[in-house]
């Protein structure tokens, strides 16, 4: 264990998967979002993290989860601290445990995007404050957190429900996957052959939680969300090319809404590719709720931040 590893607290909560936290966590998380969006909409000032600051690390680029995380920390009170590690001794091969170590002594609570999975497990290891995955190649949780309380704030719970995901094998998809086997729902996942599923990244006895697919129409028959993402994830822009190649046919098309359920909605995390992985007419039309998707990464990451920093708040 490295020097810095000794002396953490080991029930400091942090928020790298999306099974960090449990379905009665999320069932708490999920009510508490629909009262911090309705004061929101209220112009209601609430700063149960006043004097707090937040420190956000960016090693890929971002719109979403920069402004979601930056203006809900200073809606709950505190401050929010930029730091892109080309700026930062990080981006010069500060270890990531050192760097936790100083961080965690200056703030409150700290969000990070990153590559591998291992880069924020070590940073969290060595961190004294909660740390939040703001994406790594393996997951997405904020962004999935934010998909499924969109679904909730109308059709409430998605257990028993069936989720299409066309598309790339990618952090998305394995952070839908996880929240299905924990909230009690279906994936049915559809991708051309080569980008298949790591069976290392799956949950571990994912049963009937996960169906595969060599059809997109077949996946999109009967469910109830459809959802895609980019083909090309940040990190991997040099297979572009090639993964242009190997999607097409995996377009989410009108067609595949179609054979859903009557009342079926279509996600996008964002950034879209229209004509690539989503034609114009879907993610334009009116069954899409990107938009509403989008926005809820505000109010649940508020949550979130509540909660990690102050537990269950009645009101
Ligand atoms: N969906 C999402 O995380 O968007 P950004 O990359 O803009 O943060
Ligand atoms: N899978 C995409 C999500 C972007 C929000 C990526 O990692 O680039």
């Amino acid at each position: 264990m490295p020097l810095a590893d000794k002396n953490i607290s080991s029930k400091i909560k942090h928020y790298l998967r999306f099974d960090d936290l449990t379905a009665d966590e999320y069932a708490y998380i999920f009510k508490r979002s629909v009262q911090l969006k309705n004061k929101f909409k209220a112009y209601q000032t609430w700063h149960p993290l006043h004097d707090r600051t937040l420190a956000m690390i960016f090693e890929k680029n971002s719109t979403r989860t920069r402004l979601s995380f930056e203006a809900g920390i200073h809606q709950l009170g505190g401050h929010g601290v930029y730091l892109n590690t080309q700026d930062t001794q990080l981006g010069r091969g500060e270890p990531v445990e050192d760097a936790a170590q100083v961080i965690s002594r200056m703030v409150d609570i700290i969000m990070i995007r990153t590559f591998g999975q291992d880069i924020i497990e070590r940073f969290a290891r060595n961190s004294r404050v909660p740390v939040i995955n703001g994406l790594t190649n393996e997951f997405h949780p904020c962004q999935v957190l934010a998909d499924i309380f969109t679904y909730y704030e109308t059709f409430r719970s998605i257990k028993g429900k069936a989720v299409a995901w066309i598309g790339d094998a990618n952090n998305m998809a394995y952070t839908w996957i996880q929240a299905a086997k924990l909230l009690n729902f279906k994936i049915n996942f559809s991708s051309p052959p080569q980008y298949k599923l790591d069976e290392e990244l799956l949950p571990d006895n994912v049963g009937d939680h996960l169906e595969i697919f060599s059809n997109p129409l077949e996946a999109c028959k009967d469910v109830d969300i459809i959802t895609t993402d980019v083909w090309t994830s940040m990190g991997f822009e040099s297979e572009n090319h090639e993964r242009q190649k190997a999607f097409s046919g995996f377009m989410v098309s009108d067609e595949m809404l179609n054979v859903a359920n009557k009342d079926v909605i279509f996600m996008h995390c964002l950034p879209a590719h229209r004509g690539e992985e989503v034609a114009a007419s879907v993610i334009d039309g009116d069954r899409s709720i990107v938009w509403e998707e989008a926005e809820n990464r505000l109010h649940v990451q508020k949550a979130l931040m509540e909660y990690l920093l102050c537990g269950e708040i009645e009101e």
